[in-house]
């Protein structure tokens, strides 16, 4: 059993949608940042309450030719009903990567979702 076993998969979404969209440049150039938005709910509202909210986003990137991965990009920390899971911020990238984000629902658990960034 590994900790992975417990993110959803994206063909679990119900009425509420958990699975993280990511929007980032297919293309990006090395060692210029770059922005990078990322939605719980872009198209279906997730709830937003103290008994159900989007607790946090973490993003995640596994580089082409590193010893170890992933490495760790960011993470924002949200407070229910004051905040709204949509984030937005700036990386750069030296290597091309796949960006994993994760999010974390507290009733529903660990979503995921990735992006592969080609770097010339
Ligand atoms: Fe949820």
């Amino acid at each position: 059993m590994k900790f992975g076993d417990y993110i959803m998969p994206a063909e679990k979404e119900g009425k509420e949608k958990h699975v993280p969209f990511i929007e980032a440049p297919e293309i990006v150039k090395k060692g210029e940042f770059f922005q990078i938005t990322i939605t719980v709910g872009k198209e279906v509202p997730h709830p937003n309450t103290v008994e159900h909210h989007i607790k946090w986003i973490q993003v995640f990137a596994v580089i082409e030719g590193r010893p170890y991965n992933p490495v760790h990009v960011a993470t924002f920390d949200m407070g229910p009903t004051y905040s709204n899971p949509e984030v937005s911020f700036k990386m750069k990238l030296e290597a091309n990567a796949t960006l994993f984000v994760l999010e974390y629902c507290n009733v529903h658990g660990l979503w995921e979702n990735y992006k592969s960034i080609k770097v010339e």
